[in-house]
């Protein structure tokens, strides 16, 4: 089974054509790659890359607080990472009187830099292929629900044995929707402390109004560093802990790069879905995202209207408005870019060659009616899935229901209870109200109850609304009037009365906090999504993954019949990856091209002090103005801030290092082009680009506009 898959290969699912810039691989198999890598212009080797016997570059590539990717650049444990990756504990650290936010962090000495309980820097330490044990006992007459059962059995099993010989995590992941599993240890410092972050003019520089887009100019970074026991442990805070020693740290290239030059970006994929049949992207495009993008345009606009009028409710929904906007922007993109690329059709044309292709051997039989399959199963789940997004984005982002579900365990609370457990319950609850009124504004959360509400009641039948809705909709028979009765009768809108009510919490409250209307209003929610939605999911999910498995096994088949020598590509799973291409612009529609880098005088240009996206501080015009840019100038006399090349890259990548030909970090991938965001479902090498910024620009603010030149003498310089 093993030796037969890992002759596989992959090719863009509709086309036989191998190309170039395509694939997120797996570095312990990066062995196939070499030669390609190497003519394309890699000057080392791919075991200077990954090698469990020597140090290698995987030794300085960390999984950054759980969703981002960060990097070792110093042989005191000093790690980059992006602003946008960092920017919780940026938050989390600042005060009015601290606020680093806005005016930027730099730690002078060691002792400045500051603890971040909770924040992690994962590294993978190992990795084997355990395909074999895990399907030990799946045979072809094995049904998939005794499948399941016999693989997480196993999985469940060869954990519990490699856990019992070693202090490092160990997690299995599938890979190629479950034809291949791998184990994976990985050693979890617990001990990561903020040392600098530019402030956000310069690390989000153009905001929400850039993101997702190309020419980009943000200086997208923040440092931190990795902390260990006196004896080298990973381990939790300690004021005793000592700076980690890497096996190795990424020199950095000042030398900067060219058009066509080799690049390879080295990180943490999260999820991409390239191996689904066309009705699946269909829905995925045409069905669902639109939805998403209308009901986020429509809070989105809410919260625009309040932000402009009052900068405090500017900032309290800064993070909140970029979260959301940040996939109502991207699947815009992803949208447009499938319809524009005919993306549905290319795709059905494979799926219809591949069922050709299944008809004319007998071996073939699994794969025959698969299209057909997917076709039933995906019209099935049509509507579930679309009331699933009309819930979360309806429902849940009503702030005062999500806020009241945190109650919901002190709202269970019996004579039973212990007085402890009642105590760290009022805690819990405490800490939630203190961070959710920091950054609540009433009348926002109003709107956004009266329009989601109503477009839920719009948009989705009778029978598949909660009881709530259905009650507003014959009781009230407006939805305003239900709202604001919900706003008027509930404790959840002042932060008094709440802490109040947990300041004399007895159990015997707990009845009447279970009856608060926005407490209830939540459980209604749930409770119809638990049982009349997610049951019925659930079961349509388990059935499209096993025919899932089947057509990716097929596709694996299919193409390594055409393209034997080079492996396949497994879809992201927030698994470490490699992936490589070539520095270069595009053109992302007919008479437009887009030149690859971006410099200092393309953040003058933009600059304007009423547009809060794009105000420049005093000290970077100063800077830009005497051309004081030091040994981080470019050698045509400019200042490089970000650029683009021909990476695979999604979600998680951030923060990933973008390293040259030698392997020496050239800057930061921190996001991709608005034309080729649909490379998570469909990836076209001439439009999908990934956005990094430039080292250079990184160091030239570090050292020459906040002097945290401490910093950049612990680095390797590569002059
Ligand atoms: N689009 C990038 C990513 O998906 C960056 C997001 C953060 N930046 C922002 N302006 N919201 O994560
Ligand atoms: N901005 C993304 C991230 O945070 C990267 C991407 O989607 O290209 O991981």
């Amino acid at each position: 089974m093993k030796k037969l898959l890992l002759s596989f290969i992959v090719l863009m699912s509709f086309s036989l054509q191998l190309r170039a810039d395509e694939g997120m691989w797996i570095p312990m198999l990066l062995q196939s790659n070499e030669k390609d890598m190497q003519e394309m212009g890699m000057n080392i080797t791919v075991d200077d890359i990954y090698s469990i016997n020597h140090s290698s570059m995987k030794d300085a590539v960390v999984l950054f607080g759980g969703g981002c990717t960060g990097e070792i650049v110093s042989d005191q444990g000093l790690l980059l990472t992006n602003h946008h990756c960092g920017f919780d504990w940026i938050q989390h650290h600042s005060t009015v009187e601290h606020d680093y936010l806005t005016d930027g962090f730099w730690a002078m000495s060691f002792e400045e830099e500051l603890p971040c309980p909770g924040l992690t820097a994962v590294m993978l330490k190992s990795m084997e292929d355990v395909t074999e044990r895990v399907l030990e006992g799946v045979t072809k007459e094995t049904s998939n629900e005794e499948r399941t059962k016999i693989v997480n059995e196993n999985i469940k099993k060869i954990k519990e044995e490699a856990e019992a010989n070693t202090d490092y995590q160990v997690v299995i992941k599938p890979f190629y929707h479950g034809n291949q599993y791998f184990m994976i240890y990985n050693e979890v410092f617990k001990d990561v402390r903020m040392v600098g972050t530019p402030p956000s003019n310069i690390g989000k520089f153009g905001g929400d109004t850039d993101n997702w887009v190309w020419p980009r100019h943000t200086g997208d970074f923040s440092i931190f560093r990795i902390y260990v026991s006196p004896e080298g442990k990973a381990v939790e805070y300690s004021e005793d802990n000592v700076p980690y020693k890497p096996n190795y740290h990424f020199p950095i290239s000042l030398k900067g790069a060219e058009k066509d030059d080799f690049t390879f970006v080295f990180g943490y994929p999260a999820r991409t879905n390239e191996y689904l049949p066309a009705v699946a992207v269909n829905q995925e495009a045409n069905v669902i995202y639109p939805v998403s993008v209308d009901l986020r345009g429509k809070i989105l606009n809410i919260y625009n209207k309040h932000q402009e009028k009052d900068p405090k409710v500017r900032i309290q929904y800064a993070s909140k408005h970029a979260h959301l906007g940040n996939g109502w922007k991207k699947w815009m993109g992803v949208v447009e870019g499938i319809n524009n690329f005919k993306g549905i059709q290319k795709k059905k044309n494979f799926d219809e060659k591949f069922t050709e292709w299944a008809y004319k051997s007998r071996q073939r039989g699994a794969y025959l009616n698969l299209i057909s399959d997917f076709e039933k199963l995906y019209a099935e789940y049509e509507p579930y899935r679309l009331a699933t997004t009309y819930l979360s984005e309806t429902a849940l982002n009503i702030e005062i229901l999500t806020f009241a579900a945190e109650f919901n365990k002190l709202a269970k609370v019996t004579k039973e209870t212990s007085q402890e457990e009642i105590d760290q319950m009022i805690a819990a609850a405490k800490e939630a109200t203190k961070v959710f009124f920091k950054d609540y504004y009433q009348p926002i959360d109003e709107e956004v109850a009266v329009a989601m509400l109503s477009e839920y009641i719009a948009n989705q039948p009778a029978d598949f609304r909660p009881e709530l809705l259905n009650t507003i909709v014959n009781k009230y028979n407006d939805v305003q009037a239900y709202v604001d009765e919900l706003f008027a009768k509930t404790m959840f809108t002042s932060e008094e009365d709440v802490n109040k009510f947990l300041d004399e919490f007895k159990a015997s409250k707990a009845k009447k906090l279970a009856k608060d209307p926005a407490l209830m209003a939540y459980n209604d929610v749930m409770d119809f999504y638990l049982n009349n939605i997610r049951t019925k999911t659930t079961d349509l999910n388990n059935q499209i993954s096993d025919l899932q498995r089947v057509f990716m096994r097929g596709q694996m088949e299919y193409h390594a019949e055409r393209n034997p020598e080079k492996m396949m590509y497994p879809d992201a799973n927030f698994t470490l990856r490699v992936t490589y291409g070539k520095i270069g612009g595009f053109s992302p529609r007919d008479a437009v091209t887009y030149k690859h880098f971006t410099t200092l005088d393309g953040i003058m240009q933009k600059e304007n002090p009423d547009i809060y996206d794009y105000v420049v501080t005093d000290r970077l015009r100063e800077l830009y103005e005497n051309k004081d840019y030091g040994r981080y100038a470019d050698k045509d006399g400019s200042m490089h801030v970000a650029f683009i090349a021909g990476n695979h890259t999604t979600g998680g990548n951030s923060g990933s290092p973008i390293l040259n030909a030698d392997g020496h970090l050239l800057g930061l991938n921190f996001d991709r082009t608005w034309e080729g965001t649909m490379s998570d479902l469909i990836y076209d090498p001439s439009i999908c680009k990934n956005i990094s910024v430039d080292i250079r620009y990184v160091l030239f603010i570090v050292d020459k506009y906040a002097g945290a030149t401490r910093l950049v003498d612990e680095m390797t310089i590569v002059e």
